[in-house]
């Protein structure tokens, strides 16, 4: 199967290297390292049909070899695109060694059958279709496809299991949009040995989740990147990583924001940094009217764990001892980080900043309400354990039960004794952030994942359409999520 693959990727000469020489049961990295392909898929005639292998290979990050989990040989995996109303049929097999399925994070799509069915296990050699069709008004937006087998998500996106899912629509039909120059990020962390392999155990840290100190963009460390003078740059922003912040911004350039993880906002909002959680997507524009000089993309420092360390959290945990908190604390302090490097190149007549983007209906007053609570504890020689309401995930039990064609508001309130911020994320149904800590959220956006701070209760809207069945809400950084802190929803007619 994996000869198969590699004849029909044209890297036949690479099929012995799979298999690579062992040295006191490591690999090494082998001479020939496949370059960090590029295929991508586009829909034709209204299908998207591929093949999808899941399997270990070496890839180049940064120029140096790794060992990763790829989809079809690369990291980040290849970038689908399609349209409102496509079918789209993807055949995953899986050449893993443990089990693995696909989600489609932020399509609204059915949670159920062959299509975003997150309880579906793919077990190792074996093979599933997945197939769903786009509704015809899906929003167009920078959406995502990853693992969701639960106690395997986080290794395996944190070994390169990411890929991005294009609906092209309306947004992409905007004059200025379609004319300005379209890049995809997508952000991804490693921790990886000398060799090449991957040092997950290091690395993990049940709070923080896991990091590594290798930081890529598309698989590259610190690309060049080409901004028209004159013209527009649109960054489609995606935070692939299991647990990393990314605080991004860009030398002397303000970020125009366009849309949000769901889609279009109703007009550019300025911003001068954006702060990208797991799971979350930013699509902006940036403005080529500088010097034209170069300037980096930077990843500003930000403090996780912010005032729930400072505040009386920690307190009553007592079973952390002072030295380890402040490893943990300096880990996430960290310097300003170089991401991307961008230049000035050619030039085109000036190109304005669109006024108006997709008008963004906001989500009527709900007739229902409630509240879900975001807690830690620490397990009596297990660990943490991260939790929804006081519980920790049981795919046996419905935490929340909801009926389609409603609108409920949700209060996350993050109760975290640690301090510890949730990037929440609810699939099938994207949602409406109302207010936090209080304070109305200043403009209209579709979001699927947001940022929970410790002692900020947060509003958000929902509204349930089309699709019955049984799906999850959970934290997006993994660890959290394999820890508990996931909670199954049954959406009803
Ligand atoms: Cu991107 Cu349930 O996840
Ligand atoms: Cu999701
Ligand atoms: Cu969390």
């Amino acid at each position: 199967m994996k000869r198969r693959i590699l004849l029909e990727l044209g890297l036949s000469s690479l099929g012995g290297v799979l298999l690579s020489d062992c040295v006191q049961g490591q690999r090494l990295p082998p001479s020939i390292v496949s370059p960090n392909l590029t295929k991508n898929y586009t829909s034709q005639g209204g299908l998207l049909d591929i093949n999808v292998e899941a399997y270990y290979n070496w890839v180049t990050l940064g120029g140096k070899p790794a060992n990763l989990m790829t989809y079809n040989g690369q990291v980040p995996g290849p970038k689908l695109e399609a349209k409102p109303g496509d079918t789209i049929r993807i055949r995953l097999r899986n050449n893993l060694t443990q089990p693995t399925n696909l989600h489609y994070h932020g399509l609204h799509i059915a949670p159920t059958g062959n299509a975003d069915n997150i309880f579906l296990s793919i077990p190792p050699k074996e093979q599933l279709t997945y197939e769903f069709t786009l509704p015809k008004d899906h929003p167009s937006g920078t959406f995502w496809y990853h693992p969701h087998r639960h106690g395997f998500t986080a290794e395996q996106l944190f070994a390169g299991l990411a890929g991005l899912f294009i609906v092209r629509g309306e947004l992409d039909e905007i004059p200025q949009i379609k004319a300005a120059k379209e890049e995809f990020l997508v952000l991804q962390d490693f921790g990886l040995d000398n060799n090449g392999n991957q040092l997950i155990p290091h690395h993990r840290d049940q709070m923080i989740g896991r990091e590594g100190s290798l930081v890529t963009l598309n698989g590259q460390v610190n690309p060049t990147l080409s901004i028209p003078r004159g013209g527009l740059l649109r960054l489609r922003l995606l935070n692939a990583s299991p647990s990393r912040f990314y605080r991004l911004s860009l030398e002397n350039h303000p970020l125009y924001l366009i849309a949000t993880d769901g889609g279009s906002i109703a007009e550019p909002v300025e911003l001068p940094e954006l702060l990208l959680t797991p799971g979350e997507r930013a699509d902006v524009l940036i403005k080529g009217d500088r010097e034209p000089q170069q300037y980096r993309l930077l990843n500003l420092p930000y403090d996780r764990f912010g005032m729930g360390m400072m505040g009386g959290g920690m307190m009553g945990g007592g079973m952390m001892g002072g030295g380890m908190m402040g490893g943990r604390f300096n880990r996430n302090t960290r310097q300003v980080e170089t991401l991307a490097t961008l230049v000035y190149q050619g030039s085109t007549s000036p190109l304005p900043l669109p006024k108006q983007l997709l008008p963004v209906e906001p989500l009527p007053e709900p007739k229902f309400s409630r509240s879900i609570e975001l807690s830690s504890t620490m397990m009596r020689g297990m660990g943490m354990a991260f939790l929804f309401n006081g519980q920790p995930y049981d795919h046996e039990r419905i935490d929340t039960q909801v009926k389609i064609n409603t609108v409920e508001d949700w209060e996350l309130i993050n109760r975290d004794r640690m301090g510890m911020e949730h990037p929440f994320h609810l699939h099938i149904n994207p949602f409406q952030i109302i207010s936090r800590n209080g304070q109305p959220e200043p403009y209209v956006a579709w979001k699927d994942v947001v940022l929970v701070r410790p002692g900020e209760p947060l509003k958000i809207r929902i509204h349930f359409k089309d699709f019955v069945g049984k799906t999850v809400y959970h934290c997006h950084i993994f660890d959290h999520e394999d820890l508990g802190m996931m909670a199954t929803i049954q959406m009803t007619a």
